[in-house]
């Protein structure tokens, strides 16, 4: 059914910025322009929407943006838009804007925020995944993700060079939040010896026995993958402290990647995937959809209800676990 109430959209990015949320913003406004609705860029996500910083964008707005990291609509994390009275303020800028359809770029932050508002205001929203961590339900990735992936490779690369050279053990913390898809996929990818990884607690025994047996099998140096969520320390110095205290003859350093994962120009997986995922949005609520994220399954475009999409339950994929664990023999 063809929603043709829908005239001019709002879109907004919003939580943790990631590669591609510029490639899926162009997308959307150029989709609009495409279908005969108006667009407006909101700024700093729904800190914008609740003071109506809005600002309409054409086809030509979006120019030479495919190629950069960030969001150029900035992004926020509102506390106030968790209450009642600040989603009432959002709503009233909407209805004087006369935006009749809203699509949010973000992570879970930003889907419950768009659940909650779209039920209490009957407002038609649709979600896009954008986080580094690929912790969304129902998609099989999200914008930004590819991007962390070959930043956090190309770093580790670099650190494994140092590694080698002085015969060190070094531990790697990547970002993910409560998600080891990062640690796991970029682990494999740079040749990690061991990946921890939130999901599947190794425990401290089985991390010493797991270096003495590479060290037995004649490696000099490794790279320990530690996700940010990891359980099997406090937190990464403390496991290195550990180590050394536990194992002799070891020179153990640590690297935080931190924040470096989130910028940078996005891959092309994720400017094609950004894309996709944007023009398939407008297509949606032009259908009538709303409380969806638009998502990918098995490389076809999907809609998920927003209450699947935020279930949290991020589920790591076991055959990668297999895969690292025999390739870093
Ligand atoms: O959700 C993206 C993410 O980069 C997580 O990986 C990390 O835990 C968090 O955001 C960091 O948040 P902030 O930028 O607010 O420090």
């Amino acid at each position: 059914m063809s929603n043709n109430k829908i005239k001019k959209i709002g879109v907004l990015t919003s939580g943790g910025d990631s590669p591609g949320m510029n490639a899926a913003i162009r997308a959307v406004v150029r989709s609009c322009a495409f279908n005969n609705l108006l667009c407006d860029g909101i700024y700093r996500g729904y800190e914008g929407l609740m003071e109506g910083d809005f600002e309409p964008l054409n086809a030509r707005s979006v120019k030479n943006l495919i190629s950069r990291g960030g969001t150029f609509l900035k992004s926020a994390r509102s506390a106030e838009f968790r209450t009642k009275k600040g989603r009432e303020l959002a709503h009233q800028h909407l209805l004087k804007a006369s935006i009749d359809g809203l699509v949010v770029i973000g992570g879970d932050g930003t889907f419950r925020g768009a659940m909650a508002f779209g039920e209490e205001f009957h407002f038609p929203i649709i979600g896009i995944p954008g986080t580094i961590d690929n912790d969304i339900n129902g998609t099989d990735f999200t914008i930004g993700y590819d991007t962390a992936l070959n930043t956090v490779v190309g770093a580790i690369d670099k650190i494994r060079d140092t590694a080698h050279s002085h015969n060190r053990l070094f531990l790697v913390e990547v970002m993910g939040r409560d998600a080891g898809d990062i640690a796991l996929s970029a682990g494999i990818g740079a040749g990690a010896e061991i990946i921890l990884i939130p999901e599947q607690n190794l425990g401290k025994e089985r991390l010493i026995e797991s270096l003495k047996r590479s060290k037995n099998s004649g490696k000099t140096s490794s790279i320990i993958v530690v996700s940010e969520g990891d359980k099997v320390g406090k937190n990464i110095y403390q496991i290195a402290d550990y180590i050394e205290n536990t194992l002799t003859g070891y020179d153990v350093r640590v690297t935080v990647l931190g924040h470096v994962q989130r910028g940078g120009s996005p891959s092309c997986r994720d400017r094609v995937f950004a894309s996709r995922l944007g023009v398939n949005a407008i297509d949606a609520i032009i259908r009538g959809e709303h409380g969806v994220m638009i998502g990918v399954q098995n490389s076809k475009v999907v809609s998920v209800p927003f209450s699947e999409a935020v279930k949290g339950d991020n589920k790591i994929d076991k055959e990668l676990i297999r895969v690292a664990d025999i390739t870093s023999i």
